[in-house]
Formats: C-alpha cells, sequence, structure tokens
C-alpha cells in the first residue's frame, strides 16, 4: 500500500520564513533577501511557510494594506524553485485591532480579559476577530491563491486554549441546546440533583471556573468538546474563505505535542493533510529510549489522524529550543536521526522552526537555521546542508506507507473525562504516561503501532491495545466486542469501562459493557503512593503461555478483580488482602482473546507481555523478521511502497551499537565510492541513522 505523495516525488524540506523582521535592516531588505535564497539552495531546501505571523505587516492599519514586501519575496523564492506554504496571519493580530474591538481579547477562566500581548489569544468566537481574519484571508488568496510558488494553507498557526468571554458563554450554551433539547436533559445527564446544583434556565449554565462551578465533571468535559469544536469552526471557517477563492490547494493546521485543549480526530477530516510541531526534549533523560518512543509515539499519532496518509513536520529546531527549562543543543547527528525519525514514522517533509535566526524579542535565542553570525558555516548549518542531501537520495520514499498490525488507543476525550474524574489518584492518573508503557516494548522490537482513539476503526489490527478507558464513548464497546468476536487480540487495564460520555458510572459492574469480552469483573480500585510496590506472583496459566519469572511489580494503581469461570489468571497479587486477585487474566471470546491488566506494572513486565504477543500473533518488525528488542537506544521502523520496504535504522544513545542483518539491503545513503550493498553486522556510531532498501 503507498498515497500518492503530497506535493510530487519529493520530500519537503525548510523552514517557517519570517523575512518581515529584516524590512529595515541596515544592509538593506534586498540584500538579505538574496542571501537567503542563495543560503536556501545551498541547504537544497524546496519550501518555506511564510506569512504565519505578519498581520501587522500586511494590514498596517484597518483596511490599509501592503502586500509589497510580500510580493517580493514570494517572487524571488518561486525564481529559485522554493515552493510555499501560505499562512494566514490569525495566529496574531495587530495592536489597532485589539484596541479598536476589544472583544477579540481573550478572558481567561476567572473571568479577567487580557490586554493586548503575546500571540495565539484571541477570542474564536468574536463575529470582529472573524470579520477582520475573513478581510485579510480574502486578500491573499486573491493575490496569491493562483501563484505558482503558492502549494498549500498554513491556516493560522497551533490554534490552542480556551476563551470565557460572554461572546463563547452565548455559543456555549446554545451548543448545549442543541445538545440536549431541554434543561430537564441535561440536569439528568450531568447528574444535576447532586448539591442542589439543578438548573433552571439555560442563561444560570457558566462555564467551568475555579471561582465557580468546577465539580460538575460533565459539564467540564463539554466545555472541554465546546471549546475544542469552536476552535475547530474558527479553523473551518478559514479553510472556507480560502476555498472559495482557491478550492484545489490543499490546506493544514500545525498541530502540536499530544496536545491537551482539543480532540485532533475530530479535527483530522476537516483538513487537507496533518502537519505538526515537533520539539522533543532530547538529551535531558538519562534513558534515550526513552524520548525516543515519547516522540516516535506522537508521530504515530500524527500519521493515524488521517488513516496512515503521510503527514508534514512543519516545525523542529536544528539546535535547541528557548522556552523550556534548558535550551539545550541537539548532539552532532542527532538532527539528522531526529529529522529522519518523523520520515521513518510517515513524514513526508523535515521543516524547521525559523529559518532565520530573530535579532531580538522573545525568540532570539532559538535555534534557526542561519544563526546571528548569517552564515551556515556552523556547526548546525554544516548539518542542515547534509540532511538536505540526504533527503533528495530518499525522494523515492515519499507516499510510502508505515503498515501497522497494532494499535494503541488514546483517546482524547477520555483523558479529560479520566483527569477530571476526581476518582482513584487526583494526583495524576498518568493516562499519557501509560499509553507510552505500552508502546514502548513494541517501538523497541521496531513493531508499527498506530495511535488511534476509541472513534476509529479497529479491524485492521491484530492487536488493539487500550490503557484505562475510563470513558467509553458511545459505539466503542461494541466495536471492541465485533473485533474480538472475529478473532482480534484485545488489551485492556484497570480503570476502564468506567463512565459514559457524560461522566456517569455504568451500573452493574465494571468495565460496564464489555464485561463478557474481558471475562473479567473490577469490584474495586486501590491507590497508594509511588514507593510502594506490590509483588506479583506467577500462576502455572501464565508459565505456560511464556512468563519465566515472577519478578514483577505493579504501582500507583490496583484493581481488584473478580475472574469469569473460563477467564485464565496468568498472574496474580502476592500483597496484603491483594493476594490471589488476579494481575494478568486472559479470556477467550469469539474468535480472539482479550487480556487485562490489574496494575501499572514494571517495564520487565510490560516487555514480557509485548515478547508473548508478537510471538503469539506473530508480528514482525520493520526488517519484517520475527521481532526481538534492538539494544538500548536502537529501534527500526519500515515504510513501504509497492516496489521496496525501506528500513530506518536508528542510534538514539551516545553509544556505538550494532545491529545483524539477516538478508541483504541497498544502503540508501551510500556515499559513490562507499559499497552499497550490505548484510551481516552493522555499526552504529552514536546517534546515527541509517536508511536501508530491499525489493519487494
Ligand atoms: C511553536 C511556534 C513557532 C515557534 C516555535 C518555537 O512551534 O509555532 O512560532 O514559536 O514554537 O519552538
Ligand atoms: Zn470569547
Amino acid at each position: 500500500m503507498s498515497f500518492t505523495p503530497l506535493f510530487g516525488q519529493k520530500i519537503m524540506y525548510g523552514a517557517d520564513y519570517n523575512p518581515e523582521q529584516w524590512l529595515e535592516h541596515d544592509e538593506g531588505f534586498e540584500t538579505i533577501l538574496n542571501k537567503d535564497l542563495e543560503m536556501m539552495q545551498q541547504a537544497h531546501c524546496n519550501i518555506m511557510s511564510v506569512g504565519i505571523f505578519s498581520w501587522a505587516q500586511l494590514e498596517v492599519n484597518e483596511d490599509e494594506f501592503d502586500f509589497s514586501w510580500l510580493d517580493e519575496v514570494l517572487d524571488r523564492l518561486n525564481e529559485k524553485g522554493i515552493k510555499v506554504f501560505l499562512a494566514t496571519p490569525s495566529g496574531a493580530r495587530p495592536h489597532w485591532l485589539a484596541n479598536k474591538y476589544p472583544e477579540v481579547l481573550r478572558v481567561n477562566e476567572r473571568r479577567e480579559r487580557a490586554l493586548f500581548g503575546a500571540r495565539h489569544n484571541h477570542c474564536m468566537t468574536s463575529p470582529k476577530y472573524r470579520e477582520r481574519v475573513r478581510i485579510i484571508n480574502t486578500k491573499l488568496a486573491e493575490r496569491y491563491g493562483h501563484h505558482p510558488a503558492v502549494i498549500g494553507w498554513h491556516l493560522s498557526n497551533e490554534y490552542g486554549g480556551q476563551c470565557h468571554c460572554p461572546l463563547c458563554q452565548a455559543k456555549f450554551r446554545e451548543w448545549l441546546k442543541q445538545k440536549y433539547g431541554t434543561i430537564e436533559n441535561l440536569n439528568k445527564q450531568w447528574w444535576n440533583t447532586f448539591w442542589s446544583h439543578t438548573y433552571t434556565d439555560w442563561s444560570y449554565i457558566e462555564s467551568p471556573s475555579s471561582i465557580g462551578e468546577n465539580g460538575v465533571h460533565a459539564l467540564y468535559l463539554d466545555w472541554m468538546r465546546f471549546s475544542s469544536e469552536n476552535a475547530l469552526d474558527f479553523c473551518k471557517a478559514e479553510r472556507d474563505t480560502v476555498k472559495a477563492i482557491t478550492p484545489d490547494l490543499p490546506v493544514t493546521a500545525n498541530f502540536m505535542e499530544f496536545f491537551y485543549d482539543y480532540d485532533y480526530f475530530n479535527w483530522a477530516p476537516e483538513l487537507d493533510f496533518i502537519s505538526w510541531d515537533a520539539y522533543p526534549q532530547w538529551h535531558n533523560f538519562a534513558d534515550p529510549d526513552y524520548i525516543a518512543s515519547y516522540t516516535a509515539m506522537n508521530h504515530d499519532l500524527m500519521r493515524s489522524l488521517k488513516g496512515g496518509q503521510p503527514f508534514v513536520l512543519m516545525e523542529s529546531t536544528p539546535t535547541n529550543t528557548n522556552w523550556r527549562p534548558l535550551s539545550t543543543l541537539k548532539r552532532p547527528g542527532m538532527n539528522i536521526l531526529s529529522s529522519l525519525q518523523a520520515v521513518a514514522h510517515g513524514a513526508d517533509s523535515v521543516q524547521y522552526f525559523q529559518w532565520r535566526k530573530s535579532r531580538g524579542s522573545s525568540e532570539k535565542f532559538h535555534g534557526a537555521i542561519v544563526d546571528h553570525v548569517g552564515h551556515l558555516n556552523t556547526r548546525a548549518g554544516r548539518e542542515v546542508i547534509e540532511l538536505g542531501k540526504i533527503l533528495e537520495k530518499l525522494s523515492e520514499v515519499a507516499g510510502s506507507a508505515v503498515d501497522a498490525k497494532v494499535a494503541i488507543v488514546f483517546d482524547t476525550p477520555n483523558r479529560w473525562a479520566v483527569d477530571n474524574a476526581q476518582g482513584p489518584r487526583n494526583k495524576g492518573v498518568d493516562y499519557l504516561p501509560l499509553c507510552l508503557d505500552y508502546y514502548r516494548p513494541f517501538f523497541k522490537r521496531g513493531i508499527a503501532v498506530d495511535v488511534i482513539d476509541e472513534t476509529c476503526d479497529l479491524s485492521k489490527y491484530k492487536l488493539v491495545i487500550a490503557p484505562m478507558t475510563y470513558m467509553m464513548r458511545d459505539g466503542y464497546a461494541d466495536r471492541v466486542k465485533k473485533f474480538v468476536a472475529d478473532g482480534g487480540t484485545y488489551l485492556s487495564t484497570y480503570w476502564s469501562g468506567i463512565v459514559n460520555e457524560t461522566d456517569l458510572c455504568f451500573l452493574g459492574g465494571f468495565p460496564g459493557e464489555l464485561m463478557d469480552v474481558m471475562g473479567i469483573w473490577e469490584e474495586e480500585i486501590d491507590s497508594l503512593d509511588e514507593d510502594v510496590i506490590v509483588p506479583v506472583r506467577l500462576e502455572p496459566l501464565g508459565l505456560e503461555r511464556g512468563f519465566k519469572s515472577d519478578n514483577y511489580y505493579g504501582t500507583q494503581l490496583f484493581g481488584l478483580v473478580n475472574p469469569a469461570p473460563d477467564t485464565e489468571v496468568l498472574l496474580s497479587y502476592d500483597y496484603q488482602f491483594y493476594k490471589g486477585k488476579p494481575v494478568l487474566t486472559r479470556h477467550p471470546y469469539g474468535q480472539g482473546v482479550a487480556y487485562y491488566v490489574a496494575s501499572r506494572m514494571d517495564p520487565g513486565f510490560l516487555d514480557t507481555l509485548a515478547q508473548m504477543l508478537s510471538q503469539e500473533l506473530k508480528l514482525t518488525n520493520a526488517f519484517n523478521e520475527p521481532a526481538m528488542p534492538f539494544r538500548e537506544g536502537v529501534s527500526a521502523m519500515a515504510r513501504c511502497n509497492d516496489k521496496y520496504r525501506y528500513v530506518f535504522l536508528s542510534n538514539y544513545s551516545e553509544h556505538d551499537q550494532m545491529v545483524k542483518l539477516n538478508s541483504v539491503y541497498e544502503d540508501m545513503l551510500a556515499e559513490p565510492e562507499q559499497q552499497r550493498h550490505i548484510s551481516g553486522i552493522v555499526y552504529l556510531k552514536p546517534y546515527d541513522a541509517r536508511v536501508f532498501r530491499q525489493a519487494l
């Protein structure tokens, strides 16, 4: 399987280009532009994102436009064959707009209206803001929509956040009316009888606030859903404005790292392609596999949002960020390695923030391709050039697909619900870390994993892992039942199947509608300080199924379950009154099997479990071979098209490593004088990234 490459048979390579910062430069704008264009070619760049925060330079005062500089920039980029993602400028507004129309300023949950400042902080309901965005976007689309350099729209920038202003409150109430029909129904679904919180009028409803309503979990959930949908509605308005003039130009909105505020699975169908901004904290953790797997999982989420379609790495840094406690530099090799990791997981581009480092203001020390010194003969610049050459060698990879037989369910509304629930662990249930716990052993074995949510189709997978599905969304249990009945393997954990979409608990036992599939009833859940380590005991059936030791332990949360008569107990607790209660169960259902894990288990357990499942389900790795864990810091990922398998082999550690190849591959990055065919032992230098090809 493969996809039509998003923008031709190449990997796109470039950056956010914000040349409006240099309009008044001493050397003259022209000089800077010429230097930039020359260096872009030197770096093998073929794409730039332009206009992201340019509103004040394009509309200097209300209805007073100046496009002269942007005309020049686009024409000059075009002359050099560099394509453009043209941004709509709504991510930051000009002073005049905020001062003339204060309704555009965002209001926080304490009902305080912001002053002008920073960015990404406008009200997304404000008719005035929408109107001014529509006007500038129309101008941009009319002027540049058919410009030969422009190949796509970069809508706004990193949409995020919420607004609690009166306009948003009114819209929220309308949204609730649509959803619930009557106030009585809303009261019932939200369980408002408790603490006398029954609403008798729609106008009494206010968004959650630390100085107001903050104990009605269903209100919080609906507010999160509304805010996500309202921001999406704003994004769609931007999209529709530009699509009316340029129906064929694809649109994207750059997404963020496991973003909390919005439900990206809801957003994805409204965009033509997915893009995201990746800033992993490389080198800040002793364990190289931690940050490598965390970032890989994020890439996998982006790929899965549109059913495996390649995505765009819209931003990354060639060196460091400047907004974290530590601005650690990427070590030599890491920029190439981390960029190829994105490509390995399905990106058809590598792009940076930003092309030329700002001279002043808030990002003057953020990494950029062209540093303050003004040329590319820097450690980072040389690596950027080298990567440009590498990506040209990998052009044929564009459009190839990652074929995952394993999926992890990471569901955003469930995340909101389980964090807010006032349940067994208010200091944090660690939903995302738990998902990563399960992802990591598959990453370590080079087994491809999709990251899906509760609304996704399960039928293409052999194994679906659904940690802590506290909230079971409508229809999910039915899909799981069918998946398992048809032969799938489903793995779930403690604190699953507890509530419905309005946070009402399932009556009749947990995990609700999946009790019969899972073959357990979770009667209680206990919570202990993280220092407490709860030992487990290996049961005879566990030994039979491949568990060799019982040197495992659980922490944090402890489901205490009753197994059904036909449920196999593979491991049990060996602790206090939990003793003998199951820790790992296996239950046949239809043609398939359901596993349940009762606690937050240690890495050794998770690794053994992944090995057992890989063998049982004959899961293969990036080399299409039975999967075994790679050495520390090493992993592999593959993309395929109809002709070739492309294997990306990576060493995220600061040590030399090696991997044994069991067949012959072509080394796609070999220099002409080097041996192109390789087999046997491959030696990996620290932060080494290799790409091999094999005909199918
Ligand atoms: C985000 C923004 C960019 C820039 C970078 C810096 O991703 O989109 O404008 O601020 O962060 O890391
Ligand atoms: Zn608002």
